[in-house]
């Protein structure tokens, strides 16, 4: 689907993201793995989301919306293997996860994704989930999907694991895989990614315990069942960074995203636009923070990945830094390859369409930006299968003057409403 989008002479309003996708992927999990019922309030209607939903049924989980409440009941004597592939469609989330999750389900399971997700690579997950005594196999050395799984009866082994790259998909594989293990899971990260995982199986009544150390963390898990909770799924903050960019690089614009899930990992990208001069601010809300931003003139800064563990708000900055004076040097990037698309070079393609310069140098990403969005030119842009690519080729079409963009429809995968959203602001 090609969406063309004109510009906007004015943006006003408060608007809502959906229900965080990290944590609403995790609500039903843990609600899955619980004997009981377990309700969800705000649970993200995106499409990967929905594929965590249909797998949990799959799996022989009860999932069923009551009003604006998803209840979710885990059997008691616990989910068995599904006689079809499960289909993760484009969630890397969902993959990554449930080859952790699956350890808790004994027999053998086959994942599948669409065709982005069959080209990532699963070895992050599948080696520590082969020390912990699952066999998994997928294609090549990066073992990308389909993934088989063949789960043994009885315990898993409990590891002490460091996880190679930052990731907080990795970690929680291995935080989830340690349910089902007898004794200590414990995880080393070097960099401290999103916590939910953490978080909320400590909700659920699993002793989960970690500690800060430098700029990573030591957590340590007892395996132990889950119980059911009532889950309040509070708005996604890596949504509102596509609202605050779109409210910064606009000539006339005043935007409030409200009641965002306010974990330190997830807010980076705010403290890198303040630094190239936005006028955003975060104020305590209901269930979490609120954002506000408003139109600002921005230079270029030095952005370094730390700042932004899970590198997906770099395309939106991207965005901002083409709009910025000046050079903007995004350092150690090269995860962006692998996500949905691959988004470094999704990254240049966009902001060179725009009428700004763009390089790859090794792992950073460098954008000489054209000094105001105003200057942007009309643009068409193909984003394959990536919802973030997307509406980051949005914001940049209605802040400068326009653009079509192509493969607009997997926009679906984490924010269905985004056009109408926008639109509202008008
Ligand atoms: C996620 C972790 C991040 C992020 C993804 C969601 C999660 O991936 O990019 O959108 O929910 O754990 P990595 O673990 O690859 O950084």
């Amino acid at each position: 689907m090609i969406v063309t989008i004109s510009p906007a002479p004015r943006l006003r309003g408060v608007v809502s993201t959906p229900g965080d996708k990290s944590i609403s992927h995790r609500t039903l999990m843990i609600a899955a793995l619980a004997s009981g019922e377990s309700t969800i309030h705000g649970l993200s209607n995106g499409e990967d989301v929905s594929a965590t939903r249909k797998i949990m049924t799959a799996l022989g989980a009860l999932v069923e919306d009551r009003g604006d409440v998803v209840v979710v009941v885990g059997p008691d004597g616990g989910l068995h293997p599904s006689t079809t592939r499960l289909d993760c469609g484009n969630s890397g989330t969902t993959m990554r996860l449930l080859a952790g999750f699956l350890a808790s389900v004994p027999g053998t399971h086959v994942l599948v994704g669409d065709d982005s997700l069959s080209a990532r690579p699963m070895d992050r997950v599948a080696e520590p989930l082969r020390e912990m005594g699952l066999f998994l196999r997928g294609h090549g050395e990066r073992c990308t999907p389909p993934l088989t799984i063949e789960v043994p009866g009885g315990a898993r082994h409990a590891i002490e694991y460091s996880v190679p790259v930052p990731s907080a998909q990795v970690k929680s594989a291995v935080l989830l895989a340690g349910l089902s293990a007898s004794g200590t899971t414990i995880v080393h990260e070097s960099l401290r990614t999103r916590a939910n995982t953490e978080e909320m199986l400590r909700d659920a009544g699993v002793t989960v315990e970690s500690q800060d150390v430098g700029k990573g963390r030591v957590v340590r898990l007892q395996g132990s069942r889950p119980q059911p909770h009532d889950w309040w799924v509070p708005g996604d903050p890596s949504q509102s960074a596509f609202f605050a960019v779109l409210a910064a690089l606009h000539a006339d614009a005043d935007v409030t995203v409200d009641d965002l899930y306010p974990g330190a990992e997830r807010l980076g990208f705010v403290s890198v636009l303040q630094r190239m001069g936005a006028d955003i601010d975060l104020r305590p809300s209901a269930h979490g923070v609120c954002l506000v931003a408003r139109s600002s003139v921005l230079q270029g800064v030095v952005v370094s990945s730390e700042e932004i563990p899970s590198v997906d708000e770099v395309p939106v900055l991207a965005v901002a830094a083409a709009a910025a004076s000046g050079v903007t040097r995004f350092v150690d990037v090269g995860e962006l390859r692998i996500k949905e698309s691959d988004r470094l070079q999704g990254s240049v393609d966009l902001v060179s369409a725009l009428g700004a310069s763009a390089e790859i140098d090794g792992d950073d990403l460098i954008i000489h930006g054209v000094g105001s969005a105003a200057l942007f030119q009309p643009f068409s842009y193909r984003a394959a299968l990536d919802h973030r690519m997307v509406m980051s080729a949005t914001v940049a079409a209605v802040v400068g003057r326009g653009g079509s963009i192509e493969g607009a429809e997997t926009v679906s995968s984490s924010f269905p409403d985004f056009f109408d959203v926008v639109a509202s602001l008008r």
